[in-house]
């Protein structure tokens, strides 16, 4: 195996790392668009030129091909496609699992990938629609499995793809992925979830790619087949997906449909053409709906967003500000939110990913005090070391009396003044002060107290404050100010 891994920048589970293949190297998080060798939109040369470092076909179209199969066998891929980079082969097993009956066998799929010089190989998965019961899905994961091993078995040296199936079923799923890091496996592809996404079942998209993230190595490249709309992929990459294949880009423009990171767009309806790319600053929206290369350059454009919303995740990584391109994101679509919110009641695993410190935190409203910033801030702040009777001011101002006084940044909560500058209190811009982002902050205080069971704490706050205070604290000794 020559596939390896390096992970430069963390953000929530996110990283930007480099997948080696070879000599090749694909910078991460990266969309690999899918070539159709017979719809031939955008030459792969063009794409490479778009700054594409890897892209992926599918085995089992060249092996039917008439056209293709014996060239693909001479020449090999990169040379037929005219592509230099990581070109990664599927086994066809999504469309076999869509149309029909099963014409090849594992062995014949990885052999004929390797016939015709694939980069990375994909054994014949099977995956398990989101509907199947959780018999059918042990089932089809103990076969899948057994593929792996077989192609491990049978190809020592070459560089295997280990997906990751087990359907809807978390637990499967988790064991899976334990069970491909336990092979050893570098690349991991997540499968089955093209249904989901079609569905808008982000939720269980969160389920499910979490538990696998569970079982695998962290130092492990993970690819989430099928994902090739850049509406989910910031989304996708918080939980920890390095790569995404698009065939979005083209099926979408043979629709008419104009894909921006907010969502897709008719472009019958469209007077106006909201984008920078070269396509849309050559055309008007007329023009290009009568133009005779309408799909061509409509698969430009829908290409150039999603590479580009890739290069925003990379920037937004290495900033330390994707749980706001997330929010950002996950606005534009009720369901998209619906995942959002599960991602975030997974912030205490997450967290143990996430970096100590970042460029910044902007509160967007509730589901700010969700993130792990605050998740973690929280955990620390109940380990300080504190005297026998502490103040915790709302003003910062302090009082006679007491051996320690800490200050209060909502949706953090109560912190020393020596960590004033520090990250989240010292990088964190909050609006005016609202209830849900105090009832946050003071959970922060239950943290601490809690943990100080000897120490006799006092909260002063504005009178404002005090009903909410005393509903989310209870007992606790308030000294009001009246202001
Ligand atoms: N393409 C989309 N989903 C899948 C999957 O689960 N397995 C394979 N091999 N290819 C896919
Ligand atoms: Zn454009």
């Amino acid at each position: 195996m020559s596939i390896s891994f390096e992970v430069a920048h963390k953000d929530i589970a996110g990283r930007t790392g480099r997948l080696r293949v070879g000599s090749k190297v694909v910078r991460t998080p990266a969309l690999l668009p899918v070539v159709n060798p017979h719809i031939p939109l955008i030459a792969p040369r063009e794409m490479r030129e778009m700054g594409v470092e890897a892209l992926i076909t599918n085995a089992y179209i060249f092996n039917r091909s008439t056209e293709f199969r014996e060239r693909a066998i001479e020449e090999g891929l990169h040379a037929l496609l005219d592509f230099n980079g990581v070109i990664m082969t599927d086994s066809g097993s999504f469309q076999l699992s869509v149309y029909g009956d099963v014409e090849v066998t594992n062995r014949e799929t990885l052999t004929f990938q390797q016939a015709i010089d694939s980069d990375i190989v994909i054994p014949l998965d099977i995956p398990t629609p989101p509907g199947a019961d959780r018999e059918t899905a042990r089932r089809d994961l103990a076969i899948t499995m057994e593929r792996i091993r077989e192609a491990r078995t049978l190809f020592p040296d070459a560089n295997l793809a280990g997906p990751v199936q087990g359907g809807i079923y978390t637990d499967l799923r988790e064991g899976a992925a334990a069970a491909v890091r336990d092979l050893g496996f570098t690349f991991c592809p997540i499968g089955a979830v093209v249904p989901l996404m079609e569905s808008y079942r982000y939720r269980d998209l969160v389920r499910v790619v979490l538990a696998a993230k569970r079982g695998l190595s962290p130092a492990t490249c993970v690819h989430l087949f099928g994902a090739g709309h850049p509406s989910m992929f910031a989304f996708a990459v918080a939980m920890g997906c390095d790569l995404f294949d698009s065939a979005a880009y083209a099926l979408f423009a043979r629709e008419g449909r104009y894909i921006t990171p907010q969502g897709s767009l008719r472009l019958d309806e469209l007077a106006e053409l909201p984008c920078a790319c070269r396509v849309c600053r050559g055309y008007t929206a007329e023009e290009l709906r009568c133009s005779p290369e309408r799909e061509r350059l409509l698969a430009l454009h829908n290409l150039h967003v999603t590479l580009a919303e890739i290069a925003r995740i990379r920037q937004a990584i290495q900033d330390g500000t994707l749980w706001e391109l997330v929010d950002d994101r996950c606005r534009n679509h009720p369901r998209l939110l619906a995942g959002y919110r599960e991602l975030l009641a997974h912030a205490a695993d997450l967290e143990r990913h996430d970096r100590v410190s970042k460029r910044r935190f902007f509160y967007r409203g509730a589901e700010s005090c969700g993130r792990t910033e605050v998740v973690r801030f929280q955990q620390t702040i109940s380990r300080i070391a504190l005297g026998e009777r502490v103040l915790i001011s709302f003003d910062g101002k302090a009082m006679p009396g007491f051996d320690d006084v800490l200050l209060f940044k909502p949706p953090f909560g109560p912190y020393p003044p020596e960590l004033a500058e520090t990250f989240p209190v010292g990088q964190s811009e909050i609006p005016d002060w609202d209830d849900e982002m105090v009832r946050c902050g003071c959970a922060g205080i239950r943290r601490l107290t809690a943990a100080h069971p000897g120490t006799r704490f006092a909260v002063r706050c504005g009178a404002a404050w005090l009903p909410l205070i005393r509903e989310e604290l209870p007992g606790l000794e308030v000294h009001c100010e009246q202001v």
